[in-house]
């Protein structure tokens, strides 16, 4: 029989990137495919879990038997991921915009001899820190991903403690490693562990490789 260590397990997992809206037919986006979310939802599918991935826009299939919630903006994937909860595991590898437009334009906006229209930007909802700071619904094990471009490891230990998750899985994504829109990903797990915190640097693998190794992880904490 195929082993399926996260039978009985809900997971929620966020991917891609969030669409803000500027005005009816423009947004401010950034690189994300949402292929390193998909795959590790695919992983934790095969490993038997419930799957609800909530995902932005993106150039993918809805993986099967995984239930996809689509939204644009990071305040759509913060309801969808709210009105997903509970779970016993949530993983958020979505790129959710930091900044969104405060004013949207009701109507596309038009060249005028005024000059350029400003945009003023307000931050977004913090998903991964809202989920882990919840002390009602928080799900056991929160997994929030980290990309920089510089201070891989010291920017990722600080957003472990500020946003509150139990892991960071860390990822550089300096256009030169090629992993924004890439199939390949060179990651660390950082971790508490007794105390103190644990970095674990992986090899350089596919996405599909990492989503197994990671699924692979949590299937081991969860049933320890
Ligand atoms: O702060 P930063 O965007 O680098 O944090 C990355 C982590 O936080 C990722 O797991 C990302 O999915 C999550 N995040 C979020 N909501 C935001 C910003 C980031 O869930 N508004």
């Amino acid at each position: 029989p195929v082993p399926r260590p996260l039978a009985g397990k809900r997971v929620l997992i966020t991917a891609g990137p969030t669409h803000e809206p500027i005005d009816p037919v423009r947004y401010i986006a950034n690189r994300s495919s949402g292929k390193q979310g998909f795959a590790i939802a695919a992983a934790a599918q095969a490993a038997g879990a419930e799957v609800i991935l909530v995902s932005g826009p993106v150039d993918l299939g809805d993986p099967q038997g995984v239930t996809v919630k689509h939204v644009e903006s990071a305040r759509q994937m913060l309801e969808q991921v709210q009105a997903a909860l509970p779970a016993d595991i949530a993983i958020f590898a979505a790129a959710v915009a930091d900044w969104r437009v405060a004013n949207e334009g009701e109507q596309k906006l038009k060249k005028t001899s005024a000059g350029m229209p400003p945009l003023q930007l307000v931050e977004n909802p913090d998903i991964l820190a809202t989920i882990s700071k919840l002390t009602d619904k928080r799900p056991p094990l929160v997994i929030g991903f980290a990309a920089e471009t510089e201070h891989l490891i010291d920017n990722a230990k600080s957003k472990l403690a500020r946003k509150g998750c139990d892991w960071i899985v860390a990822n550089d994504v300096s256009p030169a490693t090629g992993v924004m829109g890439g199939d390949r990903n060179t990651v660390h797990l950082i971790s508490r562990r007794d105390g103190e915190i644990a970095v674990d640097s992986w090899p350089a693998m596919t996405k599909e490789q990492v989503a197994i190794e990671l699924v692979a992880h949590v299937a081991r904490s969860v049933t320890d």
